[in-house]
């Protein structure tokens, strides 16, 4: 019995050691992968990079104060209302009739996003619309930066929520 505790005790030291030799070799990715066929996952990409660009304008608007321009690029590019929302509008049913019907990318895009990422993708469209808002209601001069960088802070950290939750590949 003693040698067995001895044993177990050497095995936990060997395998905390094992542990801390190689940190790399034991993290896991502990994202959700969520498989789409490969177009739409090269569809889904090309959408994310549009997004990065997207910001990218926005706070080059913003650093020469032209708030309508930062607004407008909010709204059309990742706002409810925009192109790249498309995949994440909610749908009526999931019958499978509906996904024979599917002929357009963004709806059969939107049928094979899981909900609660769909969730994450509508939430950064809403914050992008509200950041949107803050923008144009920053047009009299009144200066109020701290709103405006607040609501960009929200949007960028509404990226950052999907990304650590999901995968595709
Ligand atoms: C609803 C979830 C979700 C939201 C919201 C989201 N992304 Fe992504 N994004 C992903 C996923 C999933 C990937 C793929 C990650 C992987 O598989 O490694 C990705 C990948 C990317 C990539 C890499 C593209 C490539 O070609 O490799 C960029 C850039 C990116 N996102 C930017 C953004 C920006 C900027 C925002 C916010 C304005 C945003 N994303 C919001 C889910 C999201």
């Amino acid at each position: 019995m003693k040698s067995m505790g001895i044993l177990s005790v050497f095995m936990m030291l060997f395998v905390a050691f094992a542990v801390q030799a190689q940190p790399s070799a034991i993290k896991i990715d502990q994202r959700q992968l969520v498989e789409y066929p490969k177009d739409a996952r090269e569809e889904f990409l090309e959408n994310m990079r549009d997004h990065l660009v997207a910001l990218a304008d926005i706070v080059t608007a913003l650093a020469t104060r032209n708030y309508i321009e930062a607004a407008n690029i909010a709204s059309s590019r990742l706002g409810m209302e925009s192109r790249g929302a498309d995949g994440c509008r909610p749908m009526k049913s999931h019958s499978s009739m509906d996904m024979m019907r599917m002929h357009s990318q963004p709806d059969s895009m939107a049928l094979m996003m899981p909900g609660d990422m769909k969730k994450l993708g509508q939430r950064m469209h809403r914050f992008a619309d509200e950041f949107a808002e803050a923008a144009r209601n920053n047009t009299d001069l009144q200066h109020d930066d701290v709103a405006v960088l607040a609501a960009l802070g929200k949007l960028v950290q509404a990226c950052s929520d999907c990304h650590s939750k999901f995968r595709i590949r």
